[in-house]
């Protein structure tokens, strides 16, 4: 047999149920072998000290999505894929919107137009339905979920893509007829509107009561609904960005009777909180944290990381939806200083998901490193359906993030490599980084400089899900 075109020597292999040392040989931008004094590659790398551990794959952001007249986004795919291998990741499952008067299809269509030639990482997408109508789930749901869009989101908030209930039963059933996978929005909407005009009536207007008018009731009134309606239905759905005790422990009563929800969390659940909402004196300063759901306390902190303890939340995620701080189209445009609605919803997040993760989570003790490696790459393979991802092991996309386990950073815009002009995290500490980011065998970020092209990302079709289908003794079966 030939030699490697690359072996990565000496490094701590880490995934998501072992750890040891071992070199990594890869042959044709996948990984050949994992074994001890392997022989030479062509390039090798010496990875004493580092860990070893598959790329990141972050299973929620948005790049280069319509604005409906809002603020256009601040990252398209080329900027947004440069600051997810800066952070580490080599893969990325971004959302194709369709719009209210849209078919799935063009919508699909128009997306690969802006994506394509443009990701420095690898990419899938999931489907965004905002237009429940028999064609959509009859015709192009099914059409799609066999060409690899396996996955879609709706939303039970926000004006120009809330779903009432009926459409929500119409997606599950038609989701769990062609085996896509439901990721749930999970907000009331008529609820946020009634605190919302009742704050501005009384005046309250700054960014901090944007986190006011979505309390974790409205989270948890909707999970439970969402998660009643995937009951009904035999549907088992992902309810995404989790920000707190209330929505997570609907989650886990439901797991708790055997239901196949599941659940995702976000880096500013364990980071933010509403107090950021404030700025420096309830100005707009408090806009570059508006996000939904709004981050909330330090004791939603710690129920969080109960809730990744436990096995509640299989997904650790950006939800990366970045947007601009300054200029007309900033988060404090003219329009958006007037009242707190109209700061538009997003922070970006793609380049410190894993930073933060690390160093909250196995730095202090909370999960482990093989934790830290289902929650942010593994996991997110197995359940949306990227067979040759998330795994070091022979026949896997040789996807490899080099880890420095011990480095200090203070985070800061210029290491963020996003389009954004600023970072919510402007001088938080963490301990960990990556040192370098391998996709498909090729060295694309090393020591914060990145070495790939911004066509060296490919289009990812996925296989339906493990989890998608209809559960057992559905009330319909
Ligand atoms: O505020 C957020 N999270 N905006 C992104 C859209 C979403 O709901 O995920
Ligand atoms: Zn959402
Ligand atoms: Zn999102």
């Amino acid at each position: 047999m030939d030699g490697f075109d690359l072996v990565i020597r000496g490094g701590t292999v880490v995934t998501a149920s072992d750890t040891a040392v071992a070199d990594v040989g890869v042959r044709g931008g996948v990984i050949a072998a994992v074994g001890l004094e392997l022989g030479r590659g062509r390039q090798e790398i010496d990875a004493a000290g580092l860990l070893v551990m598959p790329g990141g794959i972050d299973s929620h952001v948005h790049l280069a999505q319509p604005a409906f007249g809002g603020p256009a986004m601040a990252d398209g795919f080329e900027s947004g894929t440069r600051s997810a291998i800066a952070g580490g990741n080599t893969t990325v499952l971004p959302f194709a919107l369709q719009g209210r008067g849209e078919s799935l299809r063009q919508a699909v269509e128009d997306y690969h137009r802006q994506a394509d030639g443009q990701s420095y990482c690898d990419y899938g997408f999931h489907l965004i339905v905002a237009n429940p109508s028999a064609a959509t789930l009859g015709q192009d749901l099914p059409a799609l979920v066999a060409a690899g869009y396996t996955s879609l989101k709706i939303f039970m908030t926000y004006d120009d893509l809330v779903l009432n209930d009926r459409e929500i039963l119409e997606v599950f059933d038609a989701a769990g007829e062609c085996g896509a996978l439901v990721m749930v929005h999970c907000e009331g909407y008529d609820a946020i509107r009634f605190m919302t005009e009742k704050l501005e009536r009384s005046g309250r207007m700054a960014p901090y009561y944007h986190a006011v008018s979505r309390p974790q009731t409205v989270e948890r009134e909707a999970a439970h609904r969402a998660i009643s309606h995937a009951e009904l239905t035999g549907v088992p759905i992902m309810i995404v960005h989790v920000s707190g005790r209330e929505a997570m422990e609907q989650i886990r009563w439901a797991q708790s009777r055997g239901l196949k929800i599941m659940g995702e969390t976000c880096t500013q659940y364990i980071s933010l909180t509403a107090e950021d909402l404030k700025g420096l004196n309830m100005d707009e300063t408090g806009s570059k944290y508006v996000c939904s759901p709004p981050p909330r306390d330090r004791p939603s902190w710690d129920a969080i990381w109960n809730g990744i303890q436990t096995g509640v939340f299989q997904t650790f995620s950006s939800d990366h939806c970045p947007f601009y701080f300054e200029g007309e189209m900033g988060k404090k445009n003219p329009k958006a200083r007037t009242g707190f609605r109209w700061v538009p919803n997003g922070i970006p997040g793609v380049a410190v998901r894993m930073p933060i993760l690390w160093s909250e989570g196995v730095v202090k003790g909370r999960i482990t490193a093989n934790q830290f490696v289902a929650l942010t790459s593994t996991n997110h393979a197995r359940i949306y359906g990227l067979t040759n991802k998330g795994a070091l092991a022979p026949g896997y996309d040789a996807d490899i993030v080099l880890w420095d386990p011990a480095r200090k950073v203070t985070i800061t815009q210029a290491l963020m490599e996003h389009g954004a002009d600023y970072t919510p995290w402007e001088g938080f500490e963490v301990t960990g980084w990556p040192q370098a980011t391998i996709l498909r065998g090729e060295v694309v970020m090393e020591g914060g400089r990145i070495l790939g092209r911004k066509d060296g990302g490919r289009f990812l079709p996925r296989a339906v899900s493990p989890m998608a289908g209809r559960m057992a003794g559905a009330p319909l079966d």
